[in-house]
């Protein structure tokens, strides 16, 4: 099973950026969590981030006939990408939306969320942790479908 994980703008400044939101663990953080994770589960992972759209739009794209799964935490494109949610539905893998803070209790501006409309699940407010239980659940969903 090889799953992409793809985090978007800003996430790479984890730790630094808003730890009252984002808590105070860095990137470097997450990406020790989502390997661990996925090598305690037997599952292959590339874990992909970008500041930028078209770079997100390109690596979903390059996921066909690659990966059996993504997890994506869009971040501000969440709420803006209607290009990042075609990409999703053009490749039609399954998908898992990720957050790390409450989404659902922030902004009026956030609470659009357009790639969650081609995730089979989304996780939010559960910090890094989040990442741990979507990438469980996206290789229960793989299992099973
Ligand atoms: C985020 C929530 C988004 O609204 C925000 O723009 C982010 C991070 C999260 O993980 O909580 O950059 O996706």
């Amino acid at each position: 099973m090889n799953i992409l994980v793809i985090n978007g703008p800003n996430l790479n400044l984890l730790g630094i950026r808003e730890p009252e939101l984002y808590g105070r663990q860095d990137y470097a953080a997450l990406v020790a969590l989502v390997e661990e994770t996925c090598a305690e589960a037997d599952m292959k992972v590339e874990i992909f981030q970008s500041n930028h759209e078209g770079a997100i739009v390109d690596k979903i794209q390059e996921a066909l006939g690659k990966f059996d799964g993504i997890l994506i935490n869009p971040a501000a494109y969440t709420h803006t990408s209607v290009a990042i949610l075609d990409a999703l539905k053009a490749v039609d893998l399954p998908a898992v939306e990720v957050h790390i803070s409450e989404v659902s209790q922030r902004e009026d501006f956030r609470q659009i969320s357009y790639a969650g409309m081609a995730c089979v699940r989304t996780y939010m407010g559960l910090g890094l942790e989040g990442y741990r239980q979507g990438l469980l659940f996206l290789k229960e969903y793989l299992q099973s479908h």
